[in-house]
């Protein structure tokens, strides 16, 4: 059975050479998910792949149902879930076109659906959050990244914001000040929802411009640039992660 699903973000709504095998509609509690899951093979592994932004990129950062998509996964037997995110880079060393593996969260957003823990509740867990990532999965993926040659940051802290709009130069700054190497708008409460459901969660962030106030370059212009080049590290990331696990 299928245990590893890729989420997709900006500038990943499909995933180049997967043999699609079937789709499946997935119904949840919470909602519907994103899309539909795609069931298929990359290099010669079962893959699950679902774009968080929907195959048309329709929905934004803060209306993507990250409770649906996880519970959709989970409910199909998925163990392990590589999330990709496009991100800014704070931080000097977090330069557009690499890639960076986050061992750490901030959360800026409000008003997401952020647990599946609710008033009618049997009972109530704090689950361990203290590292927001699955070790091992992200230590497989940066060993992917070594063997695939690919420019990346094997740590960072990821600082979520509520979106859509990008951040003021003071947001950064306090951000920097908060110790975010990164920003982005879909990182919560995706990676606390997978801990909750016991899902292995990592997240390969492609950086795709510098911080707002960071750059005399437009956001948007870098954007276009780094955007296509990241995604096609992840493609080499991803195939790279799959040989070997
Ligand atoms: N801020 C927030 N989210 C982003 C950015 C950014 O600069 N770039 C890509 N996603």
């Amino acid at each position: 059975m299928t245990e590893l699903a890729i989420i997709g973000g900006t500038g990943l709504t499909s995933l180049s050479g997967l043999e699609i095998v079937r789709r499946e509609v997935a119904y949840t509690p919470y909602g519907e998910p994103s899309g539909f899951l795609t069931h298929g093979r990359l290099a010669g592994r079962e893959v699950v792949f679902l774009p968080r932004h929907g195959y048309a990129y329709t929905i934004p950062p803060h209306m993507v149902n990250y409770r649906a998509n996880i519970w959709a996964l989970k409910s199909i037997g998925i163990r392990r879930v590589v999330a990709i995110a496009a991100v800014g880079g704070i931080r000097d060393s977090m330069q557009p076109g690499w890639i960076a593996f986050p061992d750490q969260i901030i959360d800026y957003t409000y008003g997401r659906a952020h647990s599946y823990f609710e008033l009618n509740s049997k009972s109530v867990a704090h689950v361990d959050f203290t590292y927001p990532y699955d070790n091992s999965l992200r230590e497989q993926l940066i060993a992917a990244a070594k063997s695939a040659k690919l420019q990346f940051m094997a740590q960072a802290t990821y600082g979520a914001t509520q979106g859509p709009r990008l951040e003021t130069a003071a947001e950064i700054i306090r951000m920097e000040r908060d110790g975010c190497d990164l920003v982005g708008m879909t990182g919560m409460p995706e990676a606390a929802l997978a801990r909750e459901q016991d899902v292995a969660y990592a997240c390969c962030a492609v950086i795709t411009n510098r911080a707002a106030g960071k750059s005399t370059a437009a956001i948007h212009d870098e954007i276009e640039i780094y955007l296509k080049r990241g995604m096609d590290q992840v493609r080499k990331l991803l195939l790279a992660f799959l040989e070997d696990n």
